[in-house]
């Protein structure tokens, strides 16, 4: 190759990696809306009707094929895309864009046949096999190999496709454990890689306790918590190999993705869809995708807020996805969204007429480009033959849901009309603007350490998301590597884990004029998860402006008092004893136990800033809500008093309100507002929207 060739196509390979994830969508578009659908289930007879009919209702894409790999190759080496190439057809008649799955999740009955090691061993060394979806050994080579002609042989075949514009990977990419042999070699030269000598992996993971000592990588195994017994597992072992298990994920997600981008063009975006909570993959880990989107399923049979909780959905899991998954890559859309009952929940109620749209609108209001919803038909046989769609069994008749599907694509069409490129954030939010640090590896290590049951490391971290909500606070996720100077406000749950560079870069932070808010067991331990070699804070102690010297924590049912400015909180599950600095304020302190009088709550001025340690879980939250409040009001900033489950967000000049409370809210809307959906009363599933 010449040198003006190899210079060609360097810049064409810059070009196609730096498109902007956001020139992806148009702004002006706001929340594109589209559907799955299998036309594997279906008659092909009815394919064009039912395309038809979904063009008709107002989708504008389609989502398929994620888990069609036996229609695709239904023996080894032959290809049948005729079926696909039909319905991409149609989608192009019917002015449908295409996204399309690749089939991992699902590989055919005769490939298991033959290469049963595609399939993962659990805890209890069982080899899985065919019969569900994603349960393969993502450190298999026959799977990886299959993997990779699967994905080429599509991305050849449409990657040039007009009709299509994306791609989602796998399907819920989910890390899961796998103790087969492929896992097993995987795991050491992970470890290998990661701690070179023995010596190192024997002094990180303190394997001189209970004679754990090795003498060579080889002889390292996965450690089974199922075969020895979770209390006495080495947890600095499970968390490496928890972050092994992520890291697999992970580059699974990577691998598939740098085979599609070498033959599909720039303008079709590589996704996948994870879990919108509770997950154990880790978005982050992967690097090669453009975007991260997410699936929300928030009517998941718990009881929720007030008497129709249970028919409005958990709010936490769109208030979490929404401000996550955008806080990846800057860009985000939910591709599922939950279209009324589901089969799989431990009781499926009928949802709140109202609910769907609700949700629908709480996606829109935290910035999703587009929401898609599984799925167009329900279907009549397989583990979710209950499961609602757009359309009822007779597979034309929309069902609730799809009303509210059809009701949100007509409001959303009446919006764009109101689009104002020129719409600025309101300075009021952007003075709140909060970066919320939040990291799996912290996730992990704590949730094999909770100490007590009610320690809850999500709820712990959802806590502090929802109060900053309640103040109207715009939420953005950030990571060590983030510039903390973008934020007037940081806060920092539960963050276990920490190094002498982070606790310097909170400082500078701090010192340069930052707003950090720190909660309990942030800083206990080191990177590799252990303790301190001093006191429990360790080398948080100035930033913290004390010392913890112990932490307690009270049987379920029985609650401390605490008291702040005179005013008496209450707590149970975690509480720090410290011990202050001279000129570190304290601002609460325990009311009662043996320890009375010792502090709990910190504010440490440093430089032209300020550290709260927030040493206690309060029962409640209000304790923590008190005290963000008074941090914003120190900083001259005002904030809002929404109760719990209601959300008032801003985006690209509307203002949206969503209740998932069950009462009724009065929103309180400044003279210059306009309504241009809902009312002034927010309804329990109600929404409005409005510009000021
Ligand atoms: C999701 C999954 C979909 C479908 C759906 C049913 O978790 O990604 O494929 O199974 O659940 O609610």
């Amino acid at each position: 190759m010449n040198f003006r060739k190899i210079l060609f196509l360097s810049l064409v390979a810059i070009i196609s990696l730096s498109t902007n994830a956001q020139e992806f969508f148009k702004k002006k578009d706001l929340m594109s809306v589209g559907v799955y659908y299998y036309p594997e289930h279906w008659n092909p007879d009815q394919w064009d009707r039912d395309i038809k009919n979904i063009a008709n209702h107002g989708f504008e894409f389609i989502h398929m094929a994620e888990f069609a790999w036996a229609m695709m190759e239904p023996e080894e080496g032959v290809y049948d895309f005729a079926w696909l190439d039909k319905v991409i057809e149609l989608a192009k008649k019917y002015k449908l864009k295409v996204i399309l799955g690749t089939p991992t999740p699902c590989p055919p009955v005769w490939m298991g046949i033959k290469y049963p090691e595609i399939y993962l061993m659990d805890a209890n060394y069982q080899r899985e096999q065919h019969g569900t979806r994603a349960n393969m050994s993502l450190s298999n080579p026959v799977f990886l190999e299959k993997t990779q002609l699967i994905v080429a042989i599509m991305a050849k075949r449409y990657g040039k496709n007009k009709t299509v514009i994306g791609w989602q990977i796998d399907n819920e990419p989910e890390a899961k454990e796998d103790y087969s042999p492929s896992a097993q070699k995987a795991f050491i030269k992970w470890l290998q890689k990661k701690y070179t000598t023995i010596e190192a992996l024997n002094q990180a993971w303190g394997t001189r306790f209970w004679s754990q000592l090795f003498a060579s990588f080889d002889e390292v195994h996965i450690y089974n918590a199922t075969s020895v017994g979770w209390w006495g597992t080495n947890p600095i072992a499970i968390l490496d190999y928890k972050r092994f298990t992520a890291d697999t994920q992970a580059a699974f997600l990577d691998f598939q993705a740098e085979e599609l981008r070498k033959y599909i063009v720039p303008s079709q975006y590589i996704t996948t869809n994870y879990v919108a909570k509770g997950g154990q993959t880790d978005p982050r880990r992967s690097t090669k995708m453009d975007f991260a989107s997410f699936t929300a399923y928030p009517n998941y049979g718990s009881s929720n807020l007030g008497d129709l909780g249970f028919r409005l959905g958990d709010y936490s899991v769109l208030m979490y996805a929404n401000d996550y998954y955008k806080s990846v890559d800057g860009l985000t859309g939910v591709m599922e969204l939950q279209p009324g009952q589901v089969n799989w929940a431990n009781h499926n109620s009928l949802l709140q007429p109202g609910t769907v749209r609700m949700w629908l609108w709480h996606c829109f209001a935290g910035g999703s480009s587009f929401a898609c919803t599984y799925r167009y038909r329900q279907v009549l046989y397989g583990s979710e033959q209950y499961h609602h769609g757009i359309v009822t069994t007779d597979g034309i008749t929309l069902s609730q849901g799809g009303k509210e599907y059809v009701q949100v694509i007509n409001e959303i069409n009446q919006l764009r009309k109101d689009y104002s490129e020129k719409a600025k954030t309101p300075e009021k939010l952007a003075k709140r603007k909060t970066g919320l640090m939040w990291s799996f590896d912290n996730l992990w290590n704590l949730d094999r350490q909770c100490q007590t049951y009610q320690w809850n490391t999500w709820g712990h971290m959802q806590r502090y998301q929802q109060i900053l909500h309640s103040l109207g606070a715009p939420v953005e996720f950030i990571t060590e590597e983030d510039n903390f100077e973008d934020y007037h406000f940081i806060v920092v749950p539960a963050y276990e884990m920490v190094d002498e560079a982070l606790v310097a870069k909170w400082k500078k932070y701090v010192e340069n004029g930052g707003n950090l808010i720190v909660s309990t067991r942030t800083g206990a331990k080191d990177k590799n998860a252990h303790l301190w070699e001093s006191n429990l804070s360790g080398i948080m102690n100035d930033l913290i402006g004390g010392e913890i010297e112990q932490f307690d924590m009270l049987p379920g049912g029985k609650s401390g008092n605490i008291v702040m400015n005179d005013k008496t909180y209450h707590w149970s599950s975690w509480g720090d004893l410290i011990k202050p600095y001279k000129d570190t304020e304290v601002l609460a302190s325990y009311k009662d136990q043996f320890y009375k009088g010792t502090a709990c709550v910190l504010k440490n001025k440093i430089g032209k800033g300020t550290v709260w340690y927030v040493g206690v879980e309060s029962t409640d939250g209000q304790l923590e809500k008190d005290i963000i409040k008074s941090a914003f009001n120190a900083n001259d900033i005002g904030v809002e008093n929404y109760p719990e489950g209601v959300f008032v967000q801003y985006r690209d000049g509307f203002w949206v309100a969503v209740n998932y409370s069950s009462t009724d809210y009065e929103l309180n809307l400044d003279n210059k507002a306009t309504i241009l959906i809902g009312e002034k009363v927010l309804q329990p599933a109600g929404v409005t929207v409005w510009i000021e």
